[in-house]
């Protein structure tokens, strides 16, 4: 995809945190139950703050990190499965809040494999030289979607937000090698958000109302421990590597045991999968970004190294991307 750098990572979660134990206080269930089934131990969950605030404050961080104004960006996209609105975008929001008048701005609506959907997007406007200076955040606040009766869900999913400046420099030494994207739409159904219904009569009797989070957990478990490692052998044939070359491998943080279970499945070490989900829950969009930021603050991921970014989802979703960091 040519020589698209990642420039900086930066990151932003709500400072309220939601243990497992409060979780059982609330409905049937247990920090045993959820610690064994998923990794999660709690998660931080926004009070007052909607996705595009949380986006907005990665915005900020990405623009004091790297000295870049505002006004320099040419591209807004942010990966979000819980947009403020339908219209406006939460990109255009964001892009008003730290005034980055020349940004052009949208949304990418693919669930938990949005960053690197958007990551595909924003390197190809960027390779045609279409945009230079690119911001893309993957940013959530899922706590506002889910059914807290339902503990099927309710206890895996958390807010936060992440994201990276891109840019097109043909002299850098980091470049995008491979990306590969799939959709699986016979399998909508698996999981779904914010559904709307259709009128059935006119005039109508009731408002419309949006329904919280619904999912086929086993069927989506099954996918991605499937269609993850499918997807991630055929971006390192893509790049002309094995997946012995790589070394990081940054899943979306669904769930701990879907991460060793693909680990297991790729004959790769477990220590190349970092996993970070007892901090966060599943963050949908930002999953990716979160931890790629952690491992770059952390200096666990460096300059030169091979990473590998896979993500899937609501779609049902899955991509990868091969990038010499
Ligand atoms: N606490 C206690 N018990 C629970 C809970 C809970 N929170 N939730 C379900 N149970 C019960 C069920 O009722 C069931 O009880 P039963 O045996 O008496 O019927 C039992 O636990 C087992 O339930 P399963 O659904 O079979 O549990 P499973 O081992 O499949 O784990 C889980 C469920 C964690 C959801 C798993 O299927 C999973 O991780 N799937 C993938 C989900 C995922 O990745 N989703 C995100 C996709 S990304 C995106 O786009 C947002």
């Amino acid at each position: 995809m040519g020589k698209i750098r990642i420039v900086e990572t930066a990151s932003y979660v709500p400072s309220k945190t939601v243990s497992n134990d409060e979780l059982s206080h609330l409905m049937d269930t247990s920090d045993e139950w959820i610690s064994a089934r998923t990794g999660i131990k709690r998660r931080h969950i926004s009070i007052g703050e909607n996705t595009s605030d949380l986006c907005t404050k990665v915005a900020q961080r990405l623009l004091d990190q790297s000295g870049w104004s505002a006004e320099s960006l040419d591209m807004i996209i942010v990966a979000t499965m819980s947009p403020d609105s339908y219209t406006p975008s939460t990109a255009a929001i964001v892009q008003g809040n730290i005034a980055a008048s020349k940004a052009f701005c949208f949304d990418i609506s693919a669930a938990c494999s949005g960053f690197v959907y958007g990551l595909d997007v924003a390197a190809r406007f960027l390779a045609g030289k279409k945009a230079m200076r690119t911001m893309l955040i993957g940013g959530e606040v899922l706590s506002k979607v889910i059914d807290w009766q339902d503990r099927s869900t309710a206890v895996l999913f958390g807010d936060g937000a992440a994201g990276v400046l891109l840019e097109n420099k043909q002299t850098a030494a980091s470049e995008i090698l491979a990306s590969v994207l799939k959709t699986y739409g016979t399998q909508h159904d698996k999981l779904a958000a914010g559904k709307t219904m259709p009128l059935s009569e006119f005039p109508p009797k009731e408002s419309t109302v949006l329904h919280p989070f619904e999912m086929d957990g086993q069927a989506v478990y099954k996918f991605a421990t499937h269609a993850v490692p499918e997807s991630i052998n055929e971006a390192c044939d893509q790049a002309e590597i094995s997946v012995e070359d790589v070394d990081l491998f940054v899943l979306h943080q669904a769930n701990a045991r879907i991460v060793k279970a693909i680990s297991k499945r790729m004959k790769q070490p477990q220590d190349k999968f970092p996993i970070n989900i007892a901090e966060y829950g599943n963050t949908s969009a930002a999953s990716e970004p979160l931890l790629l930021d952690e491992l770059v603050k952390k200096e666990q991921l460096k300059r030169g190294q091979i990473v590998v970014l896979s993500g899937f989802g609501g779609g049902l979703t899955v991509g990868t991307q091969v990038i010499k960091f």
